[in-house]
């Protein structure tokens, strides 16, 4: 396994390898299942697997957990290694926005409900730092988790939109056996916030028996989430949703299928998680 935080070692090697498909998998760090899922994936589908390391400062808004993102290299290139994973990518921010950095990456509708609501600058910073890896790596097929609905569909729409020649490859929610989805910021919660932690998994899944059950109004669906959620003392609701899966606007009826998603705060952190029913 290379492991490198420089982009012309990235370049040579991707060169030398240029008849094999690359599979990769952008991350964070502070690895879970959820990730190597992604990883598994693409080990699964291509001949050679690259993974990227990088706290990305710039979707990170200055009130955020950036400094205290929870990071451990060691132990991640570890867990790659034991996936068969051949090149590791751990750019510095130096190398990534010198001071004379001026690109961005902006997308419209889509980054505006939801979590851009909330988070305005973060979809910029995750589109501008994906478009960069993409092109630092140049991969055949990259890997994304249903986990950051969002995200996914904002890097589908850049993808079409820059025409970037790869196919953007979405993998399912990796929970804990309690229905907790793996998150990297899980860490933060304290026992009693830990359980507290489950009424998300939960009120989607409440959620959807009242869809499987025949509801179709979308109010209703969201008013069962927000019902469940506010009924939880250590939790904090900032949005719920059920919107179409692809644009992401919200729905009256559910004719067809929808993303249900919310973000809740439990004590100080902030937790994610969605479900698409059909
Ligand atoms: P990070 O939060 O580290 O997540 C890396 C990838 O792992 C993302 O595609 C995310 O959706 C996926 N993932 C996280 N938890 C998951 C889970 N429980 N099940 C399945 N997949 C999961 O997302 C980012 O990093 C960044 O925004 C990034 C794309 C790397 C750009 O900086």
């Amino acid at each position: 396994m290379i492991v490198t935080a420089k982009i012309e070692e990235v370049r040579a090697v991707r060169k030398q390898d240029k008849d094999e498909n690359w599979g990769f998998v952008p991350t964070m760090g502070y690895l879970h299942e959820g990730h190597l899922s992604l990883v598994r994936r693409a080990r699964e589908e291509n001949g050679r697997v690259a993974v990227s390391i990088y706290v990305n400062p710039t979707q990170f808004a200055p009130t955020e957990d950036l400094a205290s993102y929870p990071r451990d290299l060691e132990r991640d290139l570890a867990l790659l290694e034991a996936e068969n994973v051949d090149l590791v990518f751990t750019p510095s921010d130096e190398m990534m926005y010198p001071p004379d950095f001026q690109t961005a990456v902006l997308l419209s509708h889509v980054t505006k409900p939801l979590e851009g609501a909330a988070r305005p600058t973060h979809f910029a910073g995750v589109a501008t730092v994906v478009a960069k890896l993409f092109n630092i790596v140049q991969p055949d097929r990259a890997y994304f988790g249903q986990k950051d609905a969002q995200q996914t569909v904002v890097l589908r729409q850049m993808v079409r939109d820059l025409n970037f020649n790869l196919e953007l490859i979405v993998c399912p929610i990796v929970r804990e056996p309690d229905g907790l989805a793996m998150s990297s910021r899980n860490k933060y919660l304290n026992p009693d916030e830990r359980k507290a932690a489950l009424v998300l998994s939960r009120a989607l899944q409440w959620a959807r028996i009242a869809f499987e059950e025949g509801e179709r109004d979308a109010n209703t669906l969201r008013r069962i989430m927000t019902d469940l959620i506010i009924a939880e003392p250590l939790a904090r609701l900032a949005y719920v949703s059920a919107a179409h899966p692809e644009t992401l606007v919200e729905l009256e009826r559910i004719e067809d299928k929808a993303l249900l998603s919310m973000a809740v705060f439990i004590g100080k952190t902030r937790l994610i998680d969605n479900l698409i029913i059909a």
